[in-house]
């Protein structure tokens, strides 16, 4: 039977796989997976796990996807177990055209050809001729296991070498072209040879199939590596080096890191880092970052310890952020200056390479940093651009609570830097944390420096506040009472509240052009105050900011001007206030205050920066 790849990956999907294991098997929760008595082998105590996509016995090695369960557990053939499958699902299988079948017939043919060439190069590698690029790899310290299990080889000379090797397996040259290995010539000329005089580095998909080849030159010479072209077995933005190895690996734990290039992968996992990965000497792509996700909930990728290094660590955080959720994060690892992986391990060992991975930062805590290094001034204007940088960085992260939390601690980390001593530029430093680079963790606590003026942050705290209000005036239905409440600096932030309630209490709709001709008549200082230096404003003034930015940012600010302890009475008002009536806008309320008292609990929301500023004698 030929079925399309995607249809038994929707079949998988549509399958939850502990409820189906769960049937016939008491399962319990193990964290983030279950775990019960293996069904295959007698046992007493647990050692059977079932995950998202697959199951794994520790006691005997049964293991599996939900096809291969039923097949297992029901002596059902393949074929059988898709049927019985995806009835349940509600799926209908799909009868194969002779096109797919054509398709799938010759894919097989490729990985065929593509496992001969290996084969032929690791023999070649074995010849007299070879001698130098084993002596080569040698050199570099890798040993015969690895290079057996990477299967590395010699190209051979190329002029048709290859072509020659494989004839006696009725492989046509045609096929060897449909494979990347050799191209057409130009003109009249023949096909030639891509790779000729290299080592060559065999690249495998992710069951371990191969796709392409990357060959290195011996010793110095240009190009260094040349990769296999785009195929229909080989997409570079696809493949990762090193993945099937890997996804064992991380399977028994072992942390998946990402690396720069093919030595790297080979050097990690001889030093006993088995989940190690490569792009194929391009940025991280979208793509990529899926495949190591199904791998772990956070990769770690290691950068070099320079300035390109830093760019394109940013760069792939940047890719990431809109791919975020709680269970897709990133690590960061930082590589000492001149090192990659293979030369940190050459130097130190395995001891080396773990200590900057035991040191990797999660994206939350570099990313302020990342973006902070685009504005390393401390004039208003660079201020300013910092902190709407930053409130876009938090704007592409598309799970929207993860998106919030980011916000707030990238927001509690600016504000918090604004309490550092001024940089002096005349002395010639600069941003006093240049040197950090990225590895500068979140302050947990800085002391408040008396040379920042509380009344001056209160003030803008209240503008902030005012200006989403005036911005978006439905919030008024919804924080009228604690607006009035607000002990806010007496002059124009009091009068424009005054102003705001009033016009609550008259409008017959809540317009923000009527509200803005209202203030602009009636309050014209305030409108002026309320429209000054725009990029220091929180997204949520934007007038196309979604409702739950404009409510969440409102609470933002309502939390740091009041503090925990009102926050708690906001609270216990809400709650009576649901208990009463069942009002919606008071279940808002509550989630909402809810959420933002989580976030200070843990510590995300520095409670000293702004809350307790009027009342503190410094
Ligand atoms: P590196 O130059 O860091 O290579 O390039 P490396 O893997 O550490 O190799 P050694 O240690 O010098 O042998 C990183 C990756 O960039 C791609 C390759 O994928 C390489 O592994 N690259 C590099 C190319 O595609 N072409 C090149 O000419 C150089
Ligand atoms: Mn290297």
């Amino acid at each position: 039977m030929s079925l399309p790849p995607n249809f038994l990956e929707e079949l998988r999907l549509r399958t939850p796989l502990a409820a189906l294991i769960g049937r016939s098997t008491k399962l319990t929760r193990a964290g983030r997976q279950w775990k019960g008595c293996c069904p295959f082998h007698g046992e007493k105590s647990p050692s059977f796990y079932v995950y998202d996509d697959h199951y794994h016995c520790f006691g005997c090695g049964a293991h599996g996807d939900a096809i291969a369960f039923v097949m297992q557990n029901q002596g059902a053939t393949f074929p059988e177990a898709v049927e019985r499958l995806a009835a349940e699902a509600g799926l209908e299988v799909p009868k194969a055209t002779p096109q797919q079948a054509r398709r799938e017939a010759k894919a097989r043919d490729l990985h065929g050809v593509l496992q001969a060439a290996a084969e032929a190069f690791q023999r070649r590698l074995r010849l007299p001729e070879g001698r130098p690029a084993l002596d080569y790899l040698l050199r570099r310290g890798l040993s015969e296991e690895t290079i057996r299990k990477f299967g590395l080889g010699w190209s051979g000379g190329g002029r048709g070498a290859l072509a020659a090797d494989l004839k006696g397996q009725g492989i046509e040259i045609r096929q060897l072209c449909e494979a990347g290995l050799m191209r057409e010539g130009e003109g009249d000329q023949p096909p030639a040879d891509l790779f000729f005089n290299r080592v060559m580095f065999p690249i495998r998909d992710r069951r371990g199939r191969i796709i392409s080849f990357g060959g290195r030159i011996l010793g110095d010479g240009q190009p260094k590596y040349v990769n296999g072209p785009e195929t229909e077995l080989f997409s570079k933005r696809r493949s990762l080096y090193g993945l099937d190895l890997a996804r064992e690996a991380a399977f028994k734990g072992a942390p998946v890191v990402v690396a720069e290039g093919y030595m790297d992968v080979i050097a990690l996992h001889q030093a006993g880092f088995g989940a190690a990965v490569a792009p194929l000497g391009t940025a991280l792509t979208e793509d990529q970052l899926a495949e190591l996700w199904r791998l772990t909930p956070e990769p770690l990728l290691c950068f070099d310890g320079d300035a390109a290094g830093m760019r394109a660590a940013a760069r792939t955080a940047e890719l990431a952020l809109a791919l975020l959720s709680p269970e897709r994060r990133l690590g960061f690892v930082t590589l000492p200056k001149g090192d990659d992986p293979d030369t940190l391990i050459k130097g130190g060992g395995p001891r080396a390479f773990q200590a900057v991975l035991d040191a990797a930062q999660p994206l939350s805590g570099v990313l302020y940093d990342m973006v902070a290094s685009r504005f390393p001034g401390a004039t208003p204007e660079s201020r300013a651009a910092l902190r709407h940088a930053l409130e876009e960085a938090a704007g592409k992260i598309s799970d929207k609570f993860l998106a919030g939390e980011y916000r707030r601690a990238l927001l509690d980390r600016f504000f918090a830097s604004t309490r550092r001593p001024a940089p002096q530029p005349w002395t010639g430093g600069g941003r006093g944390e240049r040197g950090g680079r990225g590895r500068t963790p979140i302050p947990a606590f800085t002391p408040p420096r008396p040379s920042i003026d509380p009344d001056q942050v209160r003030g803008e705290q209240a503008r902030c506040l005012l200006a989403i209000t005036a911005a978006h005036p439905w919030l008024l239905a919804e924080i009228e009472e604690a607006l009035g409440q607000l002990d806010l600096p007496a002059g124009l932030p009091d009068r424009l509240r005054q102003c705001l309630l009033a016009w609550h209490a008259e409008a017959p709709a809540l317009e923000a052009a009527a509200l803005s001709d209202h203030l602009r008549k009636t309050e014209p200082e305030g409108w002026e105050w309320l429209r000054r230096f725009p990029r220091m404003l929180p997204a949520a003034v934007a007038p196309d900011a979604l409702p739950k930015l404009v409510a969440e940012q409102w609470w933002y600010f309502f939390g740091r001007f009041r503090g925990e302890a009102a926050l708690l009475a906001e609270r216990q008002e809400a709650e009576r206030d649901f208990a009463a009536s069942g009002d919606p806008a008071a279940q808002t309320r509550l989630i909402r205050l809810n959420e933002l008292l989580a976030a200070q609990r843990r510590g995300e929301i520095e409670e000293e920066a702004f809350g307790d500023a009027a009342g503190d004698p410094h």
